[in-house]
C-alpha cells in the first residue's frame, strides 16, 4: 500500500531537536530520534502566587513522553550515540534517566543499559524501564555508586554513556529555557528547580544565558536550586555518604555537575538551599490539591523552595518566578496517599444507593 510519509504539521510538535535545530549540534544528516518530547505546558499557578505574593509560574515537565524532563537531554544523548555509531548506551539512574534511556534507545533500536540502586527507585520507573525493554541491572549500593560503575563501563568498554556528564544531555535540557522565553516574551525574575546531580540546574542556566547572547530575552533568572535534607551535599559543601530522602529522584551524595552548578549560582546571583522532607510532601499536596498539577515528590521540592524563601521574604512581590516539577506524580503514586500523620488515607466505601452517596456528599436537591 502507498502512504503519503505523514509531515510534522505546523500544529504538532516535532520533538526539541527539530524545534531548536538551529540551536542545537545537529545537521541535516543527523539521524533524530524522537518521542515528541519538550513543549511542554506552562502553566500559571494562582494558588502559589496567591501564597507567595509573587507571579508563579509552573514548567510541567512531567508531561514530557516518560514523564520527566530527561527526555530532553535523552533525545540529544541517544541521537548523537547514534550519530556516532553507539550500539549500546548505558547510564546510572534513580529511576527517572533509565526510563527515558530504554525508551529512546528502543525506538532507536539499539539497548540501553541502566544501573539503579538496589530497592531505592520507584515502582513506575523500574517498570518504565521494564516495559521498554532496558537491561536492569540493581547495583546492591546507592546512585554514587552506579554513576562512577556506568563511567567506568563507559571509559573501558564498547558502551556510550548517556548520564548527563555527557554534555549532550545538558544541550537537550537548555530547550526548556527557550520555551519559557518564548513564551512569556523573557525570561522570569527567578527560577526554582529541583537538584540531584545539578545537571538540569546548569542545563537551564545554559540555555537562558544563550537566550540573552541571542537578544532573546533581557535578563537571566536569579537561579535558585534545591536539594532534600538528608541528601544536600552542595548546600553542606561536602559529599554525603548515605543520603536519604523520601525524594528518590534526587537522593544523590556527589552530584556529578557539582563545579558547574557552583559556577551557575555565581554567575546568575543564585542559590542553593536544602528543605526536609516533611515539607517536600507538603508542598507536593499544595501543587495537586490546589493547583491541579501531580507531581512526584523530588518535583515537589521547586514548591516547597519557593515557600520557603518567600517566608523568608527574599522574593520581591509581583516578582516573575517559573518552577520547573520535573516528573510526573503518577511516577511514585504512593505518597498521595497518605495523610499528614503517615497514615494511609481511607477513601469512603458506600453501597450502591443514590441517596446514601448525596447524603455522603452533603448534596441537596
Ligand atoms: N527531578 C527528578 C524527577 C529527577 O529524576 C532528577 C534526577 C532531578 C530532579 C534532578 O536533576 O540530576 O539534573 O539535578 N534524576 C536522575 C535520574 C538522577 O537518574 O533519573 P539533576
Amino acid at each position: 500500500m502507498n502512504h503519503p510519509t505523514p509531515k510534522a504539521t505546523s500544529r504538532q510538535w516535532r520533538g526539541v531537536i527539530r524545534e531548536y535545530a538551529d540551536r542545537l549540534d545537529v545537521t541535516d544528516a543527523t539521524p533524530v530520534v524522537t518521542l515528541g518530547e519538550g513543549g511542554t505546558p506552562l502553566l500559571p499557578a494562582p494558588a502559589l502566587s496567591r501564597r507567595t505574593g509573587a507571579d508563579v509560574w509552573v514548567k510541567y515537565e512531567g508531561m514530557n513522553p516518560t514523564g520527566s524532563f530527561k527526555d530532553r537531554g535523552m533525545t540529544m544523548a541517544v541521537t548523537k550515540a547514534v550519530e556516532r555509531g553507539a550500539k549500546v548506551v548505558i547510564c546510572a539512574s534513580t529511576g527517572n534517566t533509565s526510563a527515558s534511556a530504554a525508551a529512546y534507545a528502543t525506538h532507536a533500536g539499539i539497548k540501553a543499559a541502566v544501573l539503579v540502586p538496589e530497592g531505592k527507585i520507584a515502582m513506575g520507573k523500574l517498570s518504565q524501564a521494564i516495559a521498554h525493554n532496558g537491561e536492569l541491572i540493581q547495583v546492591q549500593g546507592n546512585f554514587d555508586d552506579c554513576l562512577d560503575i556506568a563511567r567506568d563501563l563507559a571509559e573501558n568498554y564498547a558502551v556510550h554513556l548517556v548520564n548527563s556528564v555527557n554534555n549532550d544531555r545538558i544541550e537537550g535540557q537548555k530547550t526548556a529555557a527557550f520555551e519559557i522565553v518564548e513564551a512569556h516574551g523573557d525570561a522570569p525574575d527567578f527560577h526554582f528547580i529541583p537538584v540531584g546531580n545539578a545537571g538540569n540546574y546548569t542545563a537551564y542556566t545554559r540555555g537562558y544565558r544563550e537566550d540573552l547572547a541571542a537578544g532573546n530575552s533581557t535578563r537571566i533568572p536569579r537561579m535558585f536550586g534545591f536539594q532534600a535534607s538528608g541528601s544536600a551535599p552542595i548546600v553542606r559543601g561536602e559529599p554525603v555518604r548515605n543520603p536519604e530522602t523520601i525524594a528518590s529522584a534526587i537522593r544523590i551524595g556527589n552530584p556529578a555537575s557539582w563545579e558547574l552548578a557552583l559556577a551557575a549560582r555565581d554567575e546568575t546571583d543564585g542559590y542553593f538551599g536544602a528543605i526536609e522532607d516533611d515539607k517536600i510532601l507538603e508542598a507536593q499536596r499544595i501543587l495537586s490539591a490546589e493547583v491541579g498539577i501531580f507531581v512526584e515528590p523530588a518535583s515537589a521540592i521547586s514548591v516547597a523552595g519557593l515557600l520557603e524563601r518567600a517566608e523568608a521574604g527574599a522574593i520581591p512581590a509581583g516578582a516573575r518566578v517559573v518552577l520547573t516539577v520535573t516528573g510526573h506524580g503518577l511516577k511514585d503514586p504512593q505518597w498521595a496517599l497518605r495523610t499528614a500523620d503517615g497514615s494511609d488515607v481511607q477513601p469512603t466505601v458506600v453501597p450502591v444507593d443514590t441517596a446514601q452517596i448525596a447524603a455522603v456528599l452533603g448534596l441537596t436537591s
